[in-house]
């Protein structure tokens, strides 16, 4: 969601801060703008749309000034036209926000009764107001943010620039994520460490509540309290290199064909080839003792949960819960005493999956996250963290970040029913020998891009579009459809195949795609069945299964496409692979923005 960038150069900030504003687009926005201080007063440059409106009217409009902020706005409190877009201003302050504050009404109403005048539909211009107002009654600039902060309500982040201040920039973390640069003699602000990277690779992290003072030489970091703190320096492992197209078309497909290669950098930390087992990092519970595992997530996150959830149950004969943040956090469940939460996000950021994490933690919970940005929030909150090694994620839909997430569970599925007494050693080296291969086979898997391009050209002008799978395909079903509704604005729906009489049936009319993901397991025949079910109704099948799967489809209507065969463990990420490609490539042939497809957002860290 939106990003926010702060610089204090020393030399003219808008052109970089531009350029990081570029590196943020991953996060999704719909506007943007840049403020600086120039000759004394607050100069702005604001455009509707994306950042190539904003540097049109830079050309023909400059921003000089050492010192500036930027945004990228993803809408929540009015349309995204000029009006709304960041920075907001007053004659002495500007600011950027991302985030809610939840009693901007109050607020506002307050301030208008002070003769303030708005000029924007947004929560955000609250926080230009009020720092202004305090700023009029003669405070100085540290002592009104902080007075300031203990005013605002909701959760965001947000950085300010006063105009009487040319060597400050004001930031504030509570909720959402704040990471602070240091450079040599100038100083950054940034919405993650992405943003930053061709910056500075010295980054100091907020923590929640805290609000920060950065000057050119240095930062000084309050805490809710009031107190200086000191937040540690980490070296931000984001190198400026990894984010490129390279020789793809879009970030979606370069990340398509990254998994191989990510699927095996994840492997690698958590596979010892000599023990032939899968080693995970010391765990912070005994397994035995633990009554129940709650798996929490959102989005495609939450359809990695749902997997783990199949095969802890099933090779480790755990208890498991799965649940959707959003869902989760606000039922206030009962949390069994000594029970382990887990995590799931790529970006370690979202809201929702951040706060039922932290309900987690009142309830007495062990906290593990498996995340892919390191130094996010839920790496940082966690008791253990386990790492994808996807690299940065741009595109917007999820892909590389899912299948490394499988790998990740995959292994601690192995390394949890071991501890649990359910894998004998040679057990879990047939196991890993199949996990190991699983590089080699996406690869493979890969091949399909034509077909599945050739395909996608008949799925583009459809309306409706159903996925079914049954046990670990389930899953896969769903994020099949998640992902081609995300950015082809198609309606797709994902469905256990079991229920497909239990209703999705009626909506099978002729030429009706549905895509049956197959693989020759234990379940192929009952999956089979539900595919005679569709032809009968003529429904369009598009059946994605194994040399082993085709073989017994041999003579049906159905278009059958083949995935390496594979064992059970890893045959649902190589399924993965063609809905992925076959989503991309409806999406290109319906001329969609396929990074950033419209209303989404990559971190979504507002409720
Ligand atoms: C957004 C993104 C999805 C992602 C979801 C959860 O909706 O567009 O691709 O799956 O957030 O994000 P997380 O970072 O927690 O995995």
């Amino acid at each position: 969601m939106c990003g926010i960038i702060g610089i204090l150069g020393k030399g003219p900030v808008a052109g970089r801060i531009l350029d990081a504003l570029k590196r943020l687009e991953y996060r999704g926005y719909d506007s943007a703008g840049i403020a600086t201080i120039t000759e004394g007063a607050i100069d702005r440059r604001r455009a509707s749309g994306k950042l190539v409106n904003l540097k049109t009217l830079l050309g023909s409009e400059p921003l000089a000034g050492d010192i500036g902020i930027g945004h990228t706005r993803w809408a929540t409190h009015g349309p995204p036209i000029e009006k709304n877009a960041h920075p907001h201003a007053t004659e002495r302050v500007a600011v950027v926000h991302n985030g809610i504050i939840e009693n901007f009404a109050e607020l506002r109403q307050e301030l208008v009764g002070f003769g303030r005048v708005f000029q924007s539909d947004t929560d955000t211009e609250v926080i230009a107001h009020l720092l202004t107002h305090l700023l009029d009654q003669g405070r100085d600039a540290e002592s009104a943010m902080a007075e300031m902060m203990s005013r605002l309500d909701g959760a965001f982040a947000f950085c300010a620039l006063v105009k009487d201040r040319p060597d400050l920039l004001l930031a504030a973390r509570q909720g959402s994520a704040v990471a602070i640069g240091l450079g040599d003699g100038e100083s950054f602000i940034g919405s993650d460490a992405v943003g930053l990277a061709p910056l500075t690779r010295r980054v100091v992290y907020l923590e929640e509540g805290d609000w920060a003072a950065v000057r050119r030489d240095g930062v000084t970091i309050h805490a809710r309290d009031g107190q200086v703190v000191d937040r540690p320096v980490t070296l931000t492992e984001v190198s400026d290199a990894e984010v490129g197209k390279g020789n793809y078309r879009h970030f979606m497909e370069k990340e398509i064909h990254e998994q191989p290669e990510v699927i095996g950098d994840t492997l690698g930390y958590y596979y010892n080839p000599i023990r032939r087992r899968i080693v995970l990092p010391p765990l912070p519970f005994r397994i035995a003792g633990v009554p129940r595992i709650t798996i929490i997530a959102a989005g495609t996150s939450f359809y990695a949960g749902m997997l783990a959830k199949y095969w802890l149950e099933r090779i480790g004969r755990l208890s498991v819960e799965v649940d959707i943040a959003s869902e989760f956090r606000y039922r206030q469940p009962e949390m069994s005493p000594g029970g382990v939460s887990l995590f799931i996000s790529q970006s370690g950021e979202t809201l929702d999956t951040l706060e039922a994490l932290r309900y987690a933690r009142s309830q007495g919970q062990i906290i593990v996250s498996l995340v892919n940005v390191p130094d996010s929030s839920m790496a940082r909150e966690a008791d253990l963290c386990l790492r994808t090694y996807a690299g940065p994620e741009i595109g917007v839909a999820s892909t590389k970040a899912f299948t490394t997430q499988l790998t990740v569970l995959a292994c601690l599925t192995l390394h949890l029913a071991r501890e649990h007494g359910k894998l004998s050693t040679d057990e879990m080296a047939r196991y890993a020998e199949q996990l190991i291969r699983l590089p080699a086979l996406a690869a493979e898997t890969l091949e399909l891009a034509d077909d599945m391009r050739a395909i996608a050209e008949e799925i583009a002008p459809c309306r409706d579009v159903l996925y079914l799978g049954r046990g670990a395909s389930y899953p896969i079903a769903m994020e099949g459809a998640l992902k081609l509704k995300e950015i082809s604005y198609i309606h797709a729906e994902g469905y256990a195949a079991g229920e497909m009489k239990h209703g999705p049936i009626a909506l099978i009319t002729d030429g009706v795609p549905v895509i049956v993901i197959a693989p020759s397991d234990e379940l192929f025949h009952k999956t089979a069945a539900n595919l005679q079910e569709v032809l009968a109704r003529g429904g369009r099948a598009i059946v994605l299964t194994d040399t082993e799967g085709a073989a017994k489809l041999k003579g049906t209507k159905a278009r059958v496409f083949t995935v390496p065969k594979a064992e059970p463990l890893v045959a649902p990420i190589l399924f993965t692979i063609p809905i992925q490609l076959m989503a991309y490539s409806v999406a290109v042939a319906r001329g969609n923005d396929v990074d950033q497809p419209r209303n989404l957002a990559k971190s979504v860290t507002v409720e």
